[in-house]
């Protein structure tokens, strides 16, 4: 877990000695919502209201069980323990315990039922979310990253980007999930459930954010070293602010305007930075790692594990491996000059 803004961080610093690192940083920025029992969307709230019949009904058994226990319990020390067994129960049939069986067995089985039509119901509900006028949204799961790959809309051409999705409020979003590597998992509890990204398979996932608000959706599957810093998030704007947000993705990068970045983004561009990296509008074209096109729109580095500024940039380019033990970002070799000038490109990449 996590990394920027995550809840029980407190108790991840506990659990995991690498989180005692990350997370005095972390924990300091606002808590995501990251709660199914909190849906902001139409899927998660056919969840929850599953959930709360599931917890009512199993509540009330528990209760009723745990009654007939303690009243067994309680009628047999109010009897004379000194007198001597009454061994007619084993000649002779108790009809009311009997009944009582029967009865509780019958309740069993229709209790049981109406939660397995519960569940098909649900399971039919969250199928049907109508996807006309829907955002798509290719999503890989890399060791440690996620790349998205936004389809052209009305308003601006295809773009990719990564660790941090947009979605508009109140239109349907159909995301492919793939597995660039091994399996990863894609859960946004306040918004769905849980969707597996296998190699070689192509699943789909579809939800509606029916409220703004910044969603967390760790890696739910164990993917390898850095599974627990593998963070997504989720951002759901109003419909203005996310077209807006969609047309400055699609644009390329700003051509750097003063000598120390022009400077950045030669040492970029000559270094094996470009190799992996892709930065629009720049001779970088890789693919194996996150788009960097407008990096600085995101709100944090390493998915999830720094905040986005200049002084964790330089943190991290100069030794990814001491931020996130194993992850696939080599330490590239550059002189102190030099790494200023790449970090001071990097942060007018809005
Ligand atoms: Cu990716 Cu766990």
């Amino acid at each position: 877990m996590r990394l920027i803004g995550v809840r029980g961080c407190d108790a991840l610093a506990r659990a995991v000695p690498l989180a005692s690192v990350v997370t005095p940083i972390a924990c300091a920025a606002a808590p995501l919502e990251h709660s199914a029992l909190a849906p902001a969307g139409v899927q998660a709230e056919h969840i929850v209201r599953l959930w709360d019949l599931t917890l009512v009904v199993c509540g009330c058994v528990f209760a009723a069980v745990l009654a007939g226990v303690l009243f067994a319990l309680w009628k047999r020390r109010s009897t004379d323990a000194a007198a001597p067994p009454a061994l007619d129960v084993y000649v002779q049939p108790e009809h009311r315990t009997q009944r009582a069986v029967v009865w509780a067995s019958m309740l069993s089985v229709v209790l049981l039922v109406a939660l397995i039509v519960a569940d098909v119901v649900t399971d039919r509900a969250l199928s049907k979310l109508p996807d006309a006028n829907a955002v798509r949204i290719d999503l890989t799961g890399w060791q440690w990253w996620w790349q998205a790959r936004y389809a052209a809309g009305p308003s601006h051409g295809f773009f990719i980007t990564a660790n941090e999705l947009h979605v508009p409020v109140g239109r349907p979003i159909v995301i492919s999930l793939k597995a660039g590597d091994v399996i990863h998992s894609f859960w946004v509890p306040s918004l769905h459930g849980k969707k597996d990204l296998l190699p070689g398979i192509t699943s789909t996932i579809e939800f509606r954010a029916d409220r703004p608000g910044v969603y967390d959706g760790p890696c739910a599957e164990y993917c390898g070293a850095e599974h627990a810093l593998m963070a997504l998030r989720v951002v759901a704007d109003p419909p203005d602010r996310y077209a807006a947000w969609a047309a400055a993705q699609a644009a390329n990068a700003p051509q750097p305007s003063d000598d120390l970045a022009v400077r950045g983004m030669q040492v970029f561009e000559r270094s094996t930075c470009a190799n992996c990296h892709m930065v629009r509008g720049t001779s970088a074209t890789g693919l194996l790692a996150p788009d960097l096109t407008h990096l600085m729109s995101r709100q944090t580095i390493a998915a999830g594990v720094l905040p986005n500024d200049a002084a964790d940039l330089t943190r991290w380019i100069r030794d990814p491996g001491a931020v996130k033990p194993g992850t696939t970002m080599p330490a590239v070799p550059l002189t102190t000059p030099d790494l200023q000038a790449l970090v001071a490109w990097l942060t007018t990449l809005k």
